[in-house]
């Protein structure tokens, strides 16, 4: 596997105020996100039934001897769309080349990685919602026909030159599917999201990884840290790690679920897996917009986060854990959040129990 180019600017402002639950892509991160990715459909916990649409997809794929047709993985930043794509190019005993749109920025830059393709071999992009214009033109005639449609020369005398590529597969991934432009929409000819982990998942992955990291862990202490891992395996691994740190540094290094509460109340990570960011924005809504509705950019302002952090990171959890609502009007808060917060929602306002 390997990585041409990556960005790292699109979290960091989340990362200096939420170290452990938001998706922030610093190397350390990237390094051991790599070590413990599972390689195998084997070893891939969850996402049941996607894991076996792609098995005969690739199974097809590989009686016909042609590569795999194009594919898009859509669905919440930290639920595998990576390790997916690594795990389809180890069953197909193909290369992989991992790149993100926010690093195509220039038209030899997709150039360059399309030209360095070799046969079979697999094209992940990252974020690929945010390909520009120019970028996505480039990849239509790709895509589809396997070449390079070039333009030399100015005006009278410009010519199209036409250069075959070999024929590779594109996996892309993105956190916003309803952002992708119809027509490069259009040319995946498999388009699948990625749920949520159950929370037998996510106990699944954690003691995985403890494994892989000798970290000593009870099954009680993985449903623990798997119940505050927000439906996330990126968190669940990360907070393996936490926990771990606490249990050597306050305990005898094992992980129960008694040591697990005390480390993630210690986060102030909650029952529910929230953290002071999605505990804010929620008490943003409920105390001085009477619970919503409230436009997004509004709520991005008042408690210092970026709008696409709140869009891509916080929100998708909190629609899914009913938590929140989104309405045409903007944001607004369910009653189980009043609840979960310790508000008594009274017909015009709220206050504390
Ligand atoms: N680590 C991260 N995602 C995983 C998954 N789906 N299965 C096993 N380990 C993982």
């Amino acid at each position: 596997m390997s990585i041409i180019a990556d960005d790292n600017d699109f979290h960091n402002t989340s990362a200096e105020k939420n170290p452990v639950t938001k998706a922030e892509t610093i190397e350390f991160d990237k390094n051991f996100e790599n070590c413990i990715r599972p390689k195998s459909f084997d070893t891939y916990i969850g996402q049941s039934a996607l894991k076996e649409a792609l098995q005969i997809t690739i199974e097809a794929s590989k009686k016909r001897e042609l590569p795999l047709d194009h594919l898009l993985f859509y669905g919440p930043p930290g639920l595998g769309k990576t390790t997916l794509a690594g795990v389809i190019a180890e069953q197909m005993g193909a290369e992989i080349k991992i790149t993100s749109a926010p690093a195509l920025e220039r038209p030899r830059d997709i150039i360059g990685i399309l030209m360095s393709l070799k046969g079979g071999e697999i094209l992940f992009i990252d974020e690929i919602h945010r390909l520009n214009k120019v970028a996505e033109e480039i990849l239509y005639p790709a895509m589809e026909d396997f070449v390079l449609d070039m333009t030399t020369g100015k005006s009278q005398t410009v010519k199209t030159l036409r250069i075959p590529l070999p024929k590779f597969t594109l996996i892309g991934a993105t956190t916003k599917a309803g952002a992708l432009s119809g027509p490069l929409r259009d040319r995946f000819g498999i388009i699948h999201r990625l749920e949520f982990y159950t929370e037998d998942e996510l106990a699944q992955v954690i003691k995985r990884t403890s494994g892989i990291l000798n970290i000593e862990i009870d099954t009680k202490g993985a449903h623990a840290i798997a119940r505050r891992s927000r439906g996330t395996p990126r968190i669940a691994n990360r907070l393996v790690k936490r926990v771990s740190d606490y249990a050597l540094v306050k305990h005898d290094g094992k992980i129960t679920e008694d040591i697990a509460n005390l480390a993630l109340d210690i986060l102030k990570i909650d029952e529910l897996g929230l953290d002071n960011t999605d505990r804010n924005l929620l008490k943003l809504i409920i105390e001085k917009y009477n619970g919503g509705p409230v436009g997004v950019e509004t709520i991005a302002t008042a408690i210092g986060e970026d709008t696409r952090t709140i869009e891509d990171v916080c929100e998708p959890y909190l629609l899914q854990a009913g938590l929140l609502q989104r309405t045409p009007r903007g944001r607004k808060v369910s009653p189980s959040a009043y609840c979960h917060l310790g508000y008594k929602k009274q017909s015009n306002q709220q206050t504390l129990f």
